[in-house]
């Protein structure tokens, strides 16, 4: 191999390297949190769940998701700003269940895609994600079933 075609190859290979990098790092998938009540159909959730620290460094979280018992399938919780939306995580299309990204909600079955408001974005599905009343205090996050 010449110099020129090494230098050529071994470019391409740190860009395609960087470029997949950042690319795994914004299809990151939910934390998935366990502690939370559920009492008389309403879920509470601390506001603390959003935050994780990493090397010494508190982050926010976009999302998380909780299994409740007695649904079927999770439900992904969206901060944005001061608002929390509580997204039921069954596709519309033909009920399987999404994976809950940062920016979107996305089903492996075949392909339609959601906001993190619950609208539909992609098809097959028609119709957007069901969604849960949901408010919050200074503390916690209620979510009503
Ligand atoms: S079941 Fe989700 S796109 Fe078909």
């Amino acid at each position: 191999m010449e110099r020129r075609e090494f230098i050529k190859t071994t470019c391409a290979v740190c860009i395609g390297t960087t470029a997949l990098a950042s690319f795994i790092a914004a299809c990151k998938s939910s934390k998935y949190i366990s502690s939370f009540t559920e009492e008389n159909k309403k879920i509470v959730i601390k506001k603390s769940e959003f935050v994780i620290v990493k090397r010494g460094k508190e982050k926010q979280l976009s999302h998380i998701t909780l299994k409740p018992a007695g649904l079927q399938f999770p439900i992904a919780v969206y901060k944005t700003g001061n608002e929390y939306k509580a997204l039921y995580t069954q596709c519309t299309h033909q009920g399987c269940e999404l994976t809950a990204y940062d920016a979107a909600l996305v089903c492996p079955c075949h392909g339609a895609e959601f906001n993190t408001r619950g609208n539909v974005t992609q098809g097959p599905a028609e119709t957007d994600l069901k969604t849960f009343a949901t408010t919050h205090d200074n503390e916690n996050i209620y979510i009503q079933l």
